[in-house]
C-alpha cells in the first residue's frame, strides 16, 4: 500500500527546472510531464497517453498542446484530447490527468489529489520571503535513496545534529540537552536552546562568533512534507529571550520534501537569513556548510533505508527524543486512513464479483 498522502501541496520543482521543453518528473510514484505555456505559467499533465501509454514527454509541444509521439493524439493543458488523427470524434475516455499548479517565490507546487480540493491559500508561505530585512537563497535538489517518512523525521529531530553534523550544525555541547516537542497548529515543533556554549562550526564560519553563544534550533514540520528549521546564535552575554531570536543571527533552513517513489525522495532546500544580506561570499560559505551537513544526512538516511528493507526480528525501539517523529507518523497515518475511507465512500464497488 502506498504511503503517500495525495490531498496536499508538494513541491514539484524549482521554477528554474521548468522551461518550454516537455520534462518528466516523478512525484508520489506518478509520472508527470511539465512545461511552460506560452503565457509563462506551468502546465502539469499525466505523462502517459491513454491510448498506447507512451509518455507524452516523448512527444512534442504544438503551441500549448502536447502531441503524443506514437499516433499523434493531442491534449490541451486541461488534459482534454483535442485531436485524434484519422477520425473526427474524440472518445470521452481520451484524456489525461491535469494537476493544479501554484508557482510562488521561485517554487513550483503541485496538487496530486482531488483537483476540486486544491486551495492555493494552503500553499506554504512565510512573510520573510518578501520582507526586505531578509535574504532568500535557493539551494539544491538533493536526491536521497530513502523513503520520505525517514527524511521528514530527520527534519523534526534536533537531537541528531550533535552526532551527525559535528563540524557544522552540532557539537558536543548539545548532546545531553533535552528536546521539547509540541504541536503548534499545523506544525509539529521540536526545539531546544543551548545556552552559554561554544558556537557550532556553522556560526564560526558564518556570523563571526568567537566567544560563547546562546544557540537555538526550532524544527517545524508541516504535514506532510514541508520543514522549516529556525536556528541561530547570539552572544551569550546578551542572554536574549526565547522570543527575541531576531536579535541574533537567525536562519530559516527550508526543506521541501518530494516523495518520488517509496525509496527515493528529493529534498529541495533553501535558506532565508537576517544578516549579511548583500554578501554573496557569506552565501557561498553557508551553502558549503549546508552541503556538507546534508551529505551527512543523506549517508545516514540511505544506510537506514537499506536496513529497513532487510527482514527484521523486532521493531525499532523508541527513545525520548522521538516524540516529534512519532506525532508525525501518527498524523500521516491518520491522513492516509482518511483518504482511504473517502476513496471507498466515493467508489463503493466490491473488491470482486462472483460469477457462477
Ligand atoms: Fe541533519
Amino acid at each position: 500500500m502506498t504511503s503517500f498522502v495525495r490531498n496536499a501541496w508538494y513541491v514539484a520543482a524549482w521554477s528554474t527546472e521548468v522551461d518550454d521543453e516537455l520534462r518528466r518528473f516523478t512525484i508520489l510514484g506518478d509520472h508527470v510531464v511539465m512545461f511552460r505555456k506560452s503565457d509563462g505559467s506551468v502546465a502539469a499533465l499525466e505523462d502517459r497517453c491513454p491510448h498506447r501509454l507512451l509518455p507524452l514527454s516523448k512527444g512534442k509541444r504544438i503551441g500549448d498542446t502536447v502531441q503524443c509521439g506514437y499516433h499523434g493524439l493531442t491534449f490541451d493543458c486541461s488534459g482534454q484530447c483535442v485531436r485524434v488523427p484519422g477520425q473526427t470524434n474524440l472518445p470521452k475516455s481520451a484524456y489525461v490527468e491535469a494537476y493544479p499548479i501554484e508557482e510562488r517565490h521561485g517554487i513550483v507546487w503541485i496538487w496530486m489529489g482531488d483537483p476540486d480540493r486544491a486551495e492555493t491559500s494552503n500553499v506554504f508561505d512565510m512573510p520573510e520571503f518578501t520582507d526586505p530585512g531578509w535574504k532568500v537563497h535557493h539551494g539544491d535538489a538533493l536526491h536521497l535513496k530513502s523513503n520520505y517518512l525517514n527524511v521528514a523525521e530527520n527534519l523534526v529531530d534536533p537531537a541528531h545534529v550533535s552526532f551527525v553534523h559535528p563540524t557544522t550544525l552540532g557539537n558536543a555541547a548539545s548532546e545531553n540537552v533535552p528536546v521539547h516537542v509540541k504541536t503548534d497548529g499545523e506544525a509539529i515543533l521540536a526545539w531546544r536552546w543551548i545556552r552559554d556554549a561554544e558556537p557550532i562550526g556553522f556560526f564560526k564560519g558564518f556570523g563571526g562568533f568567537d566567544g560563547n553563544v546562546d544557540r537555538w534550533h526550532y524544527y517545524y514540520l508541516y504535514t506532510p512534507c514541508t520543514a522549516v528549521i529556525d536556528f541561530g546564535s547570539a552572544p551569550a552575554e546578551d542572554a536574549i529571550a526565547e522570543d527575541d531570536r531576531n536579535k541574533g543571527v537567525r536562519i530559516f533552513a527550508l526543506h521541501f520534501i518530494t516523495p518520488v517513489t517509496e525509496t527515493h525522495t528529493i529534498d529541495r532546500w533553501m535558506h532565508i537569513r537576517n544578516t549579511a544580506l548583500d554578501d554573496p561570499e557569506a552565501e557561498e560559505v553557508m551553502d558549503k556548510m549546508f552541503r556538507t551537513a546534508f551529505a551527512e544526512d543523506k549517508a545516514i538516511l540511505e544506510a537506514v533505508q537499506e536496513e529497513e528493507l532487510r527482514p527484521a526480528k523486532r521493531r525499532p525501539i523508541r527513545i525520548a527524543i522521538d516524540k516529534g517523529p512519532l506525532v508525525y507518523r501518527k498524523r500521516i497515518n491518520d491522513l492516509l486512513e482518511l483518504e482511504r475511507t473517502e476513496d471507498l465512500a466515493a467508489d463503493p464497488s466490491p473488491a470482486f464479483v462472483y460469477h457462477d
